[in-house]
């Protein structure tokens, strides 16, 4: 296996396209306003992201801007979660975060506005994610958190090959108050070997 050199995430970086049918993950664009507008309305959503929490065209236009210095700052990728048949119309997204990257591991994180649940698409697009980070960025190990009541969220990282490592207790401050997480976690020699391993 090749050693992996951080310096491949220095910035800027670019988000690249993935395709993973039926998805397809892109940066964002100044049309994903419907999109943003969408998540604002879910307070699910709103609480683990940093959509706005009252949309206005020009809130959303800021979240999208945001998306973009993330990239050129070097925070990581934030990518839009689209139908690969329907790519301009957005349907989530998902982040894949490098702020531990000296220590060889980055996270992840997504959100599917209510209309696209239930048909898996978050693994999917969780899968091309990781291959991403593991295939083409050689970064050792990826983990995200989920608070645990979030079954379609840990059944979607289990089903990609993520572990559950611990629960976290007291682990992230959601609207004011500290929230126990289950961390999920996949190492790149895992995801070499395969789901037999
Ligand atoms: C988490 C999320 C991205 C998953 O979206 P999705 O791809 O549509 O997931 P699905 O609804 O298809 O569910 C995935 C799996 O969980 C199962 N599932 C969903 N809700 C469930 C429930 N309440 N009880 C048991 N199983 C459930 C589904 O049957 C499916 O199982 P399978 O893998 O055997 O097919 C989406 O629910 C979401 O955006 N939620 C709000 C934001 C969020 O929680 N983000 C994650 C933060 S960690």
């Amino acid at each position: 296996m090749k050693a992996f050199d951080p310096q491949i995430c220095a910035p800027p970086l670019r988000v690249p396209r993935l395709t993973r049918p039926p998805v397809v993950l892109r940066p964002f664009a100044g049309t994903d306003l419907a999109l943003v507008r969408q998540a604002s309305a879910d307070p699910l959503i709103a609480s683990i992201s940093s959509v706005p929490r009252s949309y206005t065209d020009d809130a959303g236009r800021a979240f999208i801007e945001r998306q973009h210095r993330r990239a050129v700052e070097g925070d990581g990728f934030s990518f839009v979660i689209a139908a690969d048949g329907e790519p301009q119309t957005g349907l989530g997204s998902i982040g894949l975060w490098v702020h531990e990257i000296e220590n060889g591991r980055a996270s992840v994180g997504y959100w599917l506005v209510d209309t696209a649940r239930g048909r898996g698409l978050a693994a999917h697009a969780l899968e091309a994610v990781t291959t991403f980070a593991f295939g083409d960025l050689g970064i050792p190990r990826l983990h995200l958190f989920v608070e645990p009541w979030n079954v379609a969220s840990a059944r979607t990282a289990l089903s990609v090959g993520f572990c559950h490592e611990a629960t976290l207790r007291g682990w992230e401050r959601i609207d004011g108050t500290q929230h126990d997480c289950d961390c999920f976690a996949l190492l790149r020699q895992e995801w070499q070997r395969g789901p037999a391993a």
